[in-house]
């Protein structure tokens, strides 16, 4: 049992460089202070539209979008129930598509792992295997677009493509630390279902999921016996249809950081923020490889989290502590025990760019002594 440790009022502000909450502006943290409103009121159907309706112009979708009170893994369960009658591919290589296929059988789903060594990515031609391979016709093919834990960029768009050929077999994606940072057209590659969490390169607060659901997975939930109720495509969509607002009651101040939020992502523009993004990982690869190396497999690179491998052997827990110590940047060790301090993970996604990532792996420098 934790014992209570009273939260104060005098924290020293840092700027975050984890892979998730990242930094936020002032004026969408301010947007949350506002004198409260009913969320069956007239204003609610205004702010609900406007953050529906806004994010598939950012994303260049005609998808239906929802976005729902929870964090992403909220996500993770809603399609397993919604388009997942009882089997399921899952294409694993770290840490979050572990869990992905982990959820789905706590779900009573049949899971199939298509299994790689972390670091390494999901390769198109072995999903084309497995599916050729089996005796089963998939419900789902699931699988991470970046894999936060490994810094792996999986190539969703070739699996999508190759899945135009399974018209049975729906894909999902979990693109929770990455979409709003890297470009994906997800009515080109076929994607039944994409989500992301608010925390992440949308840049906001968390406490929000969204998620792009095409018509086909509308459908399938139709016919599924496992639906999920909060996290249900029909019951978002149809009340988003008939109401404009969400089913039950939502968090409203983080819908109206949303709203100031993504007003600053359609000014950018989905091209220019995915630009931005490479520009930021181009960047932290160049200055891992002059000091230590890149963790994933070349070629497969994350453009919103570069996990570093620890080739100098610096303590990574020392140098996280002295960096926030000294210049109060926060970034993130290497995931679990086993790739704590073999790596260390920079985000470098939202609203960072490459002269506030350089501010950052000048302080490791300095605190590293590279
Ligand atoms: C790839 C991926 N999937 C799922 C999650 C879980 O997201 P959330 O904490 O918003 O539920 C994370 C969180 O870091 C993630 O990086």
């Amino acid at each position: 049992m934790p014992k209570k440790r009273e939260y104060t009022d005098d924290y020293p502000e840092k700027t975050l460089y984890l892979p998730g909450p990242t930094e936020v502006r002032d004026d969408v943290t301010d947007a949350m202070a506002q004198p409260m409103f009913g969320h069956r009121m007239d204003r609610m159907t205004d702010l609900y539209t406007t953050i529906v309706e806004d994010t598939k112009e950012f994303l260049g979708t005609d998808n239906d979008v929802i976005v729902l009170t929870a964090s992403g893994t909220e996500f993770w369960e809603a399609t397993t129930l919604n388009l997942v009658d009882e089997d399921m591919l899952v294409a694993t290589c770290g840490s979050f598509s572990e869990r992905q296929a982990n959820v789905a059988e706590r779900l009573g789903k049949n899971v199939d792992r298509l299994e790689y060594e972390w670091g390494e990515a999901v390769k198109p031609e072995d999903v084309r295997a497995a599916l050729e391979e089996s005796d089963k016709t998939y419900d789902a093919v699931g699988t991470v677009m970046n894999e936060t834990s490994t810094g792996v960029r999986n190539p969703i768009e070739e699996i999508g493509d190759l899945l135009a050929d399974y018209p049975d077999t729906l894909f999902i994606v979990d693109a929770i630390s990455c979409l709003g940072g890297d470009f994906i057209d997800i009515e080109e590659h076929n994607i039944d279902a994409i989500f992301t969490s608010t925390q992440k390169a949308f840049a906001m607060p968390p406490g929000l999921a969204v998620c792009a659901v095409s018509d086909d997975a509308y459908e399938r939930e139709a016919n599924s016996e496992s639906a999920s109720w909060y996290g249900g495509f029909q019951r978002c969509i149809d009340y988003y249809d008939r109401k404009g607002q969400t089913h039950s009651t939502p968090a409203i101040p983080i819908m109206l950081a949303y709203r100031k939020q993504m007003k600053h992502m359609l000014d950018e523009g989905h091209e220019a923020r995915d630009q931005r993004h490479r520009e930021m990982a181009e960047y932290t690869r160049e200055w891992a490889n002059e000091h230590f190396d890149v963790f994933p497999e070349e070629g497969y690179e994350s453009q919103t989290v570069t996990c570093v491998e620890n080739a100098q052997g610096i303590d990574v827990a020392a140098t996280i502590d002295a960096v926030s110590e000294e210049y109060d940047f926060v970034f993130s060790n290497g995931y679990g025990s086993e790739l704590g301090e073999k790596t260390f993970r920079i985000g470098h996604m939202g609203e960072h760019d490459v002269e506030s990532i350089k501010a950052l792996t000048d302080a490791i420098e300095d605190v590293a002594d590279l």
